[in-house]
């Protein structure tokens, strides 16, 4: 997959793929821009010159290697600093427009996903990840759960940006807990087609087609991931 860009308002959003199937994005806005996670170094170099970007921060979700392995060499050669995952949720202005942390345990026990209300965009890490929900890696069930209900508290039209492309994966697994979903399986159809439109829908679309936002309690949750975790 190529990257993917997103205009919104006088914002681009740039969806990279990198490794394997982990995505890190560029939040742009005037020849400046917003990393978040680093799971990879060189494409950010290439993407920062073709793109004329100047880097300004970089926001972590969650310290898994895939997330941030190439972090110490973008801010030793951009001269950026990163903004961990373990700071406190807060609120902070950034390229003219505001950035929320949302604590958001679960994944790891320690999680960020960073939320820019005005442009109605939301990256999730491994919390949310298109379709699904990251794996119990450090936090605990009931954790992940809380964290995704408050995600489902944010507005519907917000734009989700998970932190993998496994969308063909979970929309299977969707189906075998669903399999007369219309939904799931349109889903799974756009992927074929039109991977990024598939993969970066809004949250009302991700309710409709997320079988871990559709359960009510933790239990039928932990027992929703236990059967993902063997799928
Ligand atoms: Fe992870």
């Amino acid at each position: 997959m190529n990257w993917t860009r997103f205009r919104i308002l006088d914002f681009e959003v740039l969806a990279v793929p990198v490794l394997h199937d982990n995505f890190i994005y560029l939040v742009c806005h005037n020849g400046e821009a917003v990393l978040i996670d680093a799971g990879e170094a060189k494409p950010v170099f290439t993407t920062l010159e073709k793109e004329n970007l100047q880097l300004l921060d970089i926001l972590i979700t969650h310290s898994h290697h895939d997330h941030v392995g190439g972090c110490r060499a973008i801010v030793d050669r951009q001269g950026v600093q990163s903004t961990s995952p373990g700071v406190a949720s807060a609120e902070f202005p950034v390229l003219g427009t505001v950035c929320r942390s949302i604590s958001t345990p679960g994944h790891m026990a320690v999680h960020k996903i960073y939320c820019f209300p005005e442009l109605g965009i939301l990256f999730t890490g491994d919390t949310l990840i298109n379709g699904a929900c990251g794996r119990l890696l450090g936090g605990t069930a009931e954790q992940l759960f809380d964290s995704l209900q408050r995600i489902k508290t944010l507005p519907d039209e917000t734009r989700v940006f998970g932190g993998h492309d496994y969308l063909a994966d979970n929309m299977e697994f969707a189906l075998s807990i669903a399999p007369d979903n219309a939904e799931m399986q349109a889903r799974l159809d756009l992927y074929r087609k039109d991977p990024a439109a598939a993969i970066f829908a809004t949250l009302a679309e991700e309710k409709k087609t997320n079988p871990f936002l559709r359960v009510d309690t933790v239990r039928e949750f932990a027992e929703l991931r236990r059967r993902k975790d063997r799928f």
